[in-house]
């Protein structure tokens, strides 16, 4: 059995690793934490260092005025280091919908400075917006776009973002603006230059020799403190060559009036970001972080360089849009006061000091390059996002339906008899993953032969219950000359090269492995065509694929990944695009899927690296957890921090990978995660088998009610991923989203909204029997969604959840569309009624609406697709097209419709469809006004009313 390799690897050389194989299984079940040793903190990583050492009010830059162009949408004007007068050029742009970009480069560089291709992150150049030059003077320019103005001033060097007056966002405030520019090693130092502005001269005077010399300045370098780590860095046994020196970038972002910022994932943390004063900044760093640890700000697999603010008026966000490691300080005026100044006002009843956070974002290489999304909603935000990197293309419904992994089933026959036992016991479940074990020597796009002798035989046999499959697709390619991926991508000269020029040669699940170079466009597509039939054998329509270590993630590598001196195409080193490594593999992969289907179907593909803009590919995974009750709370704030950053269709491990979860511990997860957007259970292979059917039959039960919940549900979560590609909105929002002047939502991430419209409060602890939910809204209601029994909006209720419970409520005001006969698979229920979950508000009213496709190919974006808007005020329910371009025949008709919180039983319900008028049958429940209205039986297409009098 080829077990622990990834426990092994974390504590030991990879050849050694084989010698003490037995020795570390032994040990398996009772080491669980994170090796530190195997992660750089800031103090080890130079050029964080070197930045976190500078204090603020240091920076030496001012802006040249007299350099300044204005071009309508933009303005440009040069920086200049006092220190050493090396030249930067700012570029501000007021970019559509509420944004603006800022831009900082070298004016003239020696070597290019690196920036992440236009179309990767970015889904395109940002359209642009005028600008009006509101005041100028030599001190400074106040520009004006929208209802906002961007000041930027000279000296101290700053730029203000201000609405209405009131100042929102502020770069450089704390003048730490640091920008090493690329310089010769080895070439003779100049003198330092005088700083412009001292010795008695007279500013003009000095510009205009500035002027002069500025070609000779150009061609010198310039002396400046030099450290050791700036040439060449050594992590433990791993030399960093550093061939173009220090390029580090750096600047500090404030937001004034702001105590909460959340987003810039990954990291198991809270959701609102937490101080750093006495940490190590945030680390944006993709890493295969074995046993990752809980509440702290360690790198993980992805990186998504997005901060949102949010206070009671508004939010706002940036965007760094920079691929480097890149490590974030946060520092806040209020949650830094040490407890004496606390006390202190308190007894001053209170301080008048206005909040701010002040953060700091650190990159290794590349430009400053901020987009500033100024809101001033959330749902503003995510949209002027959305703008710039894209959303979450409408996933096929298998997607969001449950996913049975793990590490490994073994064979065809084990497939076949999980698949069976999932039937036996009335389990839906929708896809059936292969992890690595399913190759021929961890050589993908291949099968072992004894295991998986007939692949499609077996892909169609699930297939036949409307299921999928997935096998998993590393981006590392076993160095075998008989591997034909291999040897392609080698004789083509598109893997990943060593800083000699050389292949790159790692060690990775295969062992000696290379690493196709899928920065470089040619190479995606290159990797894309392999997922065509006649390429991967074996491979059907209905298999789909599971990228994994793509951080990439190599064995025998400093801090288990790449060295950041390997050269990618055109040159480029690893460190200038590292955290786009994951991205650029799904993409690949997305593009594989769509290129066999001639762009009919959609694709689906589950990432464990990821970056800005990713959403766009799939899904995306929180790696290897643990089966601890630790890791099942982390999960929520993960994943509101994910679906803030835009990547939205995410999920945890179901049950914890590593360890094996009691089945209290794995019934509550199931229950969590059915109501979290992407539901896959996943298991280490040295865990014990733990399919829903395994579970004593209680556990069994309730495990295959919340499996069944969810897919009641599936209309809902499909609207609400139709919602999200269109607007960039998340499906699981934390509770300030909806209810943004509610400050005690701000830091609460143990609960989450999904749309607007239901709020879940999982059971993240042992024992527990009940839990204390908030229910946001003033004057609002919620309903239980088991009992509707209501609940008053913005108070703390103590809600009774037995292990059978999943505390879910329906905000009244809302409607929710469901399934409620669940079938094997979401594919076999495509055609059956909806019901409508009714729940009205205070003033007997309520909304919702419902889109509907063909749940797996692009036609809707030719138009074949239905919105359904519905709505029920004065005791009438009305149907109505939510859209007119949406046009799409279905069978789907209306069950039935619920109605909860109607005061008084109806004598008379009368449905009127196209003018014809018919009477409809009923049941009243008086406990908590529940109308149950039978068998309206209308297609769901139609247009239509129902009348209680
Ligand atoms: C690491 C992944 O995180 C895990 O989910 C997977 O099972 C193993 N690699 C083996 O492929």
């Amino acid at each position: 059995m080829v077990t622990s390799e990834n426990l092994l690897r974390d504590r030991l050389g990879w050849r050694r690793m084989f010698v003490v194989t037995v020795l570390v299984l032994l040990s398996v079940t009772s080491v669980i934490s994170v090796n530190r040793d195997n992660f750089k903190t800031c103090d080890q990583s130079g050029f964080c260092k070197r930045h976190r050492a500078m204090q603020p009010g240091s920076s030496p830059y001012v802006v040249l005025m007299d350099t300044l162009k204005v071009m309508g949408t933009s303005v440009e004007v040069q920086l200049v280091n006092r220190k050493n007068n090396i030249r930067l050029l700012l570029q501000v742009s007021a970019v559509k919908d509420n944004s603006a970009r800022v831009k900082i480069n070298e004016m003239d560089p020696i070597k290019k400075r690196y920036e992440i291709p236009v179309g990767d992150a970015l889904v395109g150049e940002p359209k642009l917006q005028d600008m009006k030059v509101l005041d100028r003077s030599d001190k400074s320019i106040t520009l004006g776009f929208e209802d906002n103005k961007i000041l930027i001033s000279s000296e101290p060097f700053r730029i203000d973002f201000i609405n209405k007056e009131e100042p929102i966002i502020s770069i450089n405030t704390q003048a730490l603006l640091k920008f090493e520019h690329y310089r010769k090693k080895d070439s003779p130092q100049a003198e330092e230059q005088a700083p412009p502005g001292e010795e008695g001269e007279n500013k003009e005077d000095e510009e205009k020799k500035e002027e002069e010399n500025v070609e000779e300045e150009k061609k010198e370098e310039h002396k400046e403190e030099e450290e050791p780590s700036m040439w060449e860095e050594t992590y433990k046994s791993f030399p960093d060559s550093k061939p173009h020196g220090p390029s580090s970038v750096g600047v500090d972002i404030s937001f004034p009036g702001f105590e909460h910022v959340y987003g810039i994932p990954e990291h198991a943390d809270s959701m609102a970001l937490k101080t750093t004063k006495s940490t190590d900044p945030y680390r944006l760093f993709n890493l295969d972080v074995f046993e990752y640890e809980l509440y702290n700000p360690m790198a993980l697999y992805g990186s998504v360089p997005v901060m949102l603010a949010h206070n009671e008026k508004r939010t706002v966000g940036i965007f760094w849009h920079n691929a480097a490691e890149t490590w974030i300080d946060i520092s806040s005026n209020t949650a830094d006061k040490n407890f004496f100044s606390k006390i202190a006002d308190i007894v001053k009843g209170g301080s008048n000091e206005i909040p701010q956070t002040d953060t700091r974002w650190i990159s290794e290489s590349g430009v400053i390059d901020v987009f500033v999304m100024l809101g001033p909603s959330a749902h503003d935000v995510f949209y002027q996002y959305a703008q710039l990197t894209g959303t979450t293309n409408l996933p096929p419904l298998f997607a969001v339906s449950y996913h049975q992994c793990r590490w490994n089933y073994n064979d065809q026959d084990d497939v076949k008899n999980v698949d069976a036992m999932l039937d036996q016991y009335d389990i839906p479940y929708d896809v059936i993953w292969l992890d690595i074990e399913h190759t021929d020597g961890k050589k993908y796009f291949t099968w072992d032969n004894d295991k998986f002798s007939k692949p499609e035989e077996m892909i169609n046999n699930v297939a036949s219950k409307g299921r999928k499959m997935v096998t998993i697709v590393d981006p590392h390619l076993k160095r075998d000359d008989n591997y034909q991926e291999y040897r392609e991508a080698r004789d083509k000269g598109y893997m990943v090269k060593n800083k000699d020029g050389n292949d790159y040669d790692g060690w990775c699940w295969p062992g000696s492995s290379s690493w196709p170079d899928f920065s470089n466009p040619e190479v995606r597509k290159w990797w894309a065509s392999k997922f065509h039939y006649e390429d991967y054998q074996g491979s059907t329509p209905d298999l789909f694929t599971w990228n994994d270590m793509n951080e990439p993630s190599v064995f025998n590598g400093p801090e288990i990944t790449f060295h950041k001196d390997v050269l990618h195409h055109e040159g480029i080193e690893n460190r200038d695009l590292h955290n786009m490594y994951g991205f650029y593999v799904q993409q690949a992969t997305a593009e594989g899927q769509l290129l066999r289907s001639d762009n009919k179907e959609r694709p689906f593909v589950l990432t464990r690296a990821f970056f800005a803009g990713s959403q766009r590919f799939g899904a995306v995974w929180t790696g290897d957890n643990m089966a601890e009750w630790g890791h099942l709370k982390i999960a929520n704030p993960m994943l509101l921090s994910l679906n803030l950053a835009g990547i939205t269709l995410s999920g945890a491990d179901v049950g914890g990978f590593f360890k094996n979860p009691d089945t209290e511990l794995l019934t509550r997860w199931y229950q969590a995660a059915a109501f979290q957007p992407y539901f896959r259970a996943h298991a280490h292979i040295d865990t014990k088998r733990r399919e829903p059917y395994l579970q004593p039959e209680e556990n069994m039960k309730i495990i295959r009610n919340a499996i069944r919940a969810r897919y009641s549900y599936l209309p809902f979560w499909y609207t609400l991923f139709y919602d999200g590609e269109t607007k960039g909105v998340p499906p699981m929002r934390p509770l300030w989203v909806e209810y943004p002047t509610d400050k005690d939502t701000f830091s609460m991430d143990d609960e989450f909204l999904i749309g607007s419209s239901l709020l879940v409060k999982p059971i993240t602890e042992a024992g527990q029997t009940g839990t204390q939910v908030y229910f946001p809204g003033e004057g609002q209601v919620w309903y239980d969604v088991e009992t509707f029994r209501p609940y008053p909006g913005k108070q703390t209720t103590y809600v009774e959840a037995p292990l059978s419970k999943i505390p879910v409520f329906q905000r009244g005001g809302s409607i929710v569309p469901r399934k409620l006969r669940i079938r094997r698979s979401s594919s076999l229920m495509v055609h059956d009624p909806f019901t409508l979950i009714v729940c009205l508000d205070r003033k007997g009213a309520a909304k919702g609406s419902l889109y509907i496709d063909d749940y797996h190919t692009f036609n809707y974006r030719q138009g074949e697709y239905l919105l359904r808007d519905f709505s029920f005020d004065q005791n009438e329910f009305r149907s109505q097209s939510g859209d007119q371009f949406g046009k799409f025949t279905t069978k789907e008709w209306l069950e039935k419709i619920v109605v909860v919180g109607l005061r008084t039983e109806p004598t008379k319900a009368v449905l009127k469809v196209k003018g014809e008028e018919s009477s409809l049958q009923w049941e009243y429940n008086s406990q908590y006004g529940q109308l149950i209205i039978r068998k309206p039986g209308v297609n769901i297409a139609s247009d239509f009313s129902i009348k209680l009098t």
